[in-house]
């Protein structure tokens, strides 16, 4: 399948875990991708063909010399995957360690505005561009104890909004991604702290993730993938300014 020939896709975070999976489809279905991550590991064994440099996207510094080296690589983009995060601290807001909290908000909020900058410019001169931001159900609800990251995932959504206001007369579009709980390490994460904190058993926290949503389940990578594919697609033509949940419908929060 090549949906994406011709177009030129920037991802961050795609060393590991779902913006791995997207990076990889994009990849698939034609475009030419670029991808960063802190973890240089993961990211020396993405496919044959997917350039890479490392990229902390809260180093603002690191961040610029990532887009120049991105740019240059393909000639402009036509997509971010602006998908670094982190889950941050776990405890109640007055346990919370004002580092913790500054680092999480750091990644998850102030990183993607940094990337979100460096693209802007050439996809407004170009007359074109989708921008996949990731938010969270953590950012369209309160999540116990998660108070960093959900702060910076509503966030994200303003951030999204605004964009999405300024860029719009210029043909780009900007769509922020909700995932639910996502199978994989980082919601393994997740739970372990919680069960740290709360005392719970795993499996009874990872049941009450799983009773949160109508359709009783987790969602998977791909699902977010084919979500933000279809976004960056010609089907998502006239689709910006959005907070969309791939979430399995979280509906007892
Ligand atoms: N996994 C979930 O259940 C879930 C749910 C809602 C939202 N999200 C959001 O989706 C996005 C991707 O999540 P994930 O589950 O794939 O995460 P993950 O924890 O699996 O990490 C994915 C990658 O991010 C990289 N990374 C960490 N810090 C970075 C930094 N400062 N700069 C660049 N890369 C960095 C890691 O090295 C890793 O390879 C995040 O924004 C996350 O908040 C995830």
């Amino acid at each position: 399948m090549s949906r994406f020939a011709g177009q030129r896709a920037i991802v961050t975070a795609a060393g590991g875990g779902i913006a791995r999976t997207i990076a990889e489809q994009l990849h698939r279905e034609g475009a030419a991708v670029f991808a960063g991550d802190v973890d240089t590991k993961g990211l020396s064994s993405l496919p044959d063909g997917i350039a890479h440099q490392r990229c902390d996207v809260s180093n603002r510094v690191e961040v610029d010399a990532f887009f120049d080296a991105a740019l240059a690589h393909l000639g402009g983009v036509d997509i971010l995957i602006n998908a670094a995060g982190i889950k941050g601290p776990t405890g109640v807001i007055e346990d919370t360690d004002p580092e913790a909290w500054a680092a999480c908000v750091a990644v998850n909020l102030t990183g993607a505005y940094h990337c979100l900058r460096r693209v802007l410019g050439p996809m407004k001169a170009k007359g074109s561009g989708s921008i996949i931001n990731f938010s969270s159900t953590g950012g369209l609800y309160g999540y116990p104890e998660r108070s960093p990251y959900c702060a910076a995932k509503w966030a994200i959504i303003g951030l999204t909004k605004t964009a999405a206001a300024e860029a719009g007369p210029f043909g780009v579009r900007v769509n922020a991604l909700c995932p639910g709980s996502v199978e994989g390490d980082r919601m393994d994460r997740v739970i372990a702290d919680e069960a740290l904190t709360t005392g719970k058993s795993v499996d009874q926290i990872r049941d009450d993730y799983v009773k949160d949503t109508s359709m009783r389940c987790f969602v998977t990578a791909e699902d977010i993938s084919e979500m933000a594919l279809f976004l960056c697609s010609k089907a998502g033509a006239r689709i910006s300014g959005q907070a969309i949940s791939v979430d399995g419908h979280t509906s007892m929060l």
